[in-house]
């Protein structure tokens, strides 16, 4: 049978940023995902990166592209009902952010990594995680497999089969739907401005976003229930319109839509995010409103502190990073929730309650009066330090300081042999 150390199931984002960083520190890996090359590097979704993010791609060796085609941004625009207030990130927070397409992040990563994936590998199943000897069975063209491995990394998304195979007496999962989607278009026209916008009006929420200065992802709130179908171009650009402030209406430039889509809004979280010897990274543990922007981002946080722990294990046997995984990752993933949560109830229309408008608008006037109020945005926003407070047992002061791990671009050799066999 096929053997390696670690199976990685999934092979978007956290999967193949997974397999790139266990691959520079030495960690054979093979990747499984079940669809084509091509299909998953067309899934339109994020566009914001944080700083740290930013950071590791680079120490990961794939940030080149990125660092010359990216956009930095210092800073975004709020809006209610046509007022506006600007986020400063560089003057309060410090950081920047980059707008770079996960599109183009997948492609980038998809040529690094080429040579550990397998695509189209169907009926992905796991075995024996709680034993030292986890085992993943797959068809791919045409013919069945089976990979024993030391450790699986479950990166295969919300819908994946990681979460899906852990007895539910061992997982508990806490999700909140929320009772609307996001209408989302690309189109080959310049912003409408040079930094995001993220507008509530009475109609619903807007936000304009961007991939380059020729090319706009925009997004309105529309019912969860309802298919892009019912939202010809027309329609779409119409009610973009109508929910910017006046100054933004009059300069957005339309165009025929070169895609869109619904997508469907929910928090969700697991906890724990590992059992025995599989792991959980990315959106298979996680997901947030993506109006902060947090979703892309958690998932490379995940798995930099999973490669750390499993490059840490390979190069002394020390399992202590291991089983720091999990609280360190959910301390974090726990304080983004609770912010994208906040973020989509400042920036959304959930009912027609004039009580809860009422708040908005109060929420939105603190903003506008207070440094301190748009510094807690901005620090959020921006993106919280990789270590943060709750990760220990116990531990309410700040991180724990413990000597931090190989940094990931460390080419230092595993102790265990890292090649992968037949
Ligand atoms: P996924 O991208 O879901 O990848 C999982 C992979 O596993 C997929 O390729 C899937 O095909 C594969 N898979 C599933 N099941 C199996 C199986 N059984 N066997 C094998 N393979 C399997 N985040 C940000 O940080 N910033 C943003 O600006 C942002 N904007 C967003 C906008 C929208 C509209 C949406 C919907 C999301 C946004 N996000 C954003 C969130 C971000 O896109 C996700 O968090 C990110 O894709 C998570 O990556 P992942 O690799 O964990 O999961
Ligand atoms: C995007 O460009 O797709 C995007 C940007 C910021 C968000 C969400 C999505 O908060």
């Amino acid at each position: 049978m096929r053997k390696t150390q670690v199976v990685i199931v999934g092979g978007g984002p956290s999967g193949l940023l997974l397999s790139q960083l266990l691959c520079r520190q030495g960690v054979a890996c093979v990747v499984l995902e079940r669809h084509s090359r091509d299909h998953v590097e067309r899934r339109i979704r994020a566009g914001l990166l944080e700083w740290t993010t930013v950071e590791l791609l680079n120490e990961a060796g794939v940030g080149g592209r990125m660092m010359r085609e990216g956009l930095v941004h210092d800073g975004f625009v709020l809006a209610l009902d046509g007022r506006t207030q600007r986020i400063d990130l560089k003057g309060l927070a410090g950081r920047q952010v980059l707008v770079y397409g996960q599109t183009e992040l997948q492609r980038d990563l998809g040529e690094v990594t080429a040579s550990r994936v397998v695509w189209d590998a169907r009926e992905v199943s796991i075995r024996d995680f709680a034993s030292s000897r986890p085992q993943v069975t797959y068809r791919a063209s045409g013919a069945e497999h089976a990979i024993e491995c030391d450790f699986i990394a479950g990166c295969d998304g919300y819908h994946g089969t990681c979460r899906a195979s852990v007895p539910r007496d061992k997982i508990t999962q806490y999700e909140r739907v929320l009772p609307f989607g996001w209408l989302g278009v690309l189109a080959d026209v310049r912003p409408v401005h040079d930094e995001l916008i993220y507008s509530n009006h009475v109609r619903g929420f807007a936000l304009c976003s961007m991939r380059s200065r020729t090319r706009s992802r925009y997004y309105v709130q529309c019912p969860a229930t309802d298919k892009a179908e019912a939202w010809p171009d027309e329609r779409f650009w119409s009610e973009l319109q109508a929910r910017l402030p006046e100054e933004y209406a009059a300069r957005l430039a339309t165009a025929a839509s070169i895609e869109k889509s619904i997508a469907p809004l929910r928090s969700f979280v697991a906890e724990p995010m590992r059992f025995g010897r599989l792991f959980l990274a990315g959106d298979a543990a996680h997901i947030v409103p993506p109006a902060g922007a947090k979703g892309l981002n958690l998932a490379a946080a995940d798995v930099r502190l999973l490669s750390e722990a499993l490059a840490e294990y390979y190069r002394s046997g020390s399992e202590t990073l291991l089983e720091e995984y999990s609280p360190r990752a959910l301390a974090r993933v726990w304080k983004a929730t609770r912010f994208s949560w906040w973020f989509s109830t400042l920036t959304h229309k959930f009912s027609d309650d004039p009580l809860a408008r009422k708040l908005q608008l109060a929420e939105f006037m603190y903003l506008a009066e207070s440094d301190a109020a748009c510094r807690v945005v901005a620090e959020n926003y921006a993106g919280l330090p990789l270590r943060v407070a709750g990760s220990g047992s116990g531990s309410m002061g700040p991180s724990r300081k413990r000597k931090a791990a190989t940094p990931a671009n460390s080419t230092r050799p595993a102790i265990r042999n890292a090649s992968t066999k037949e």
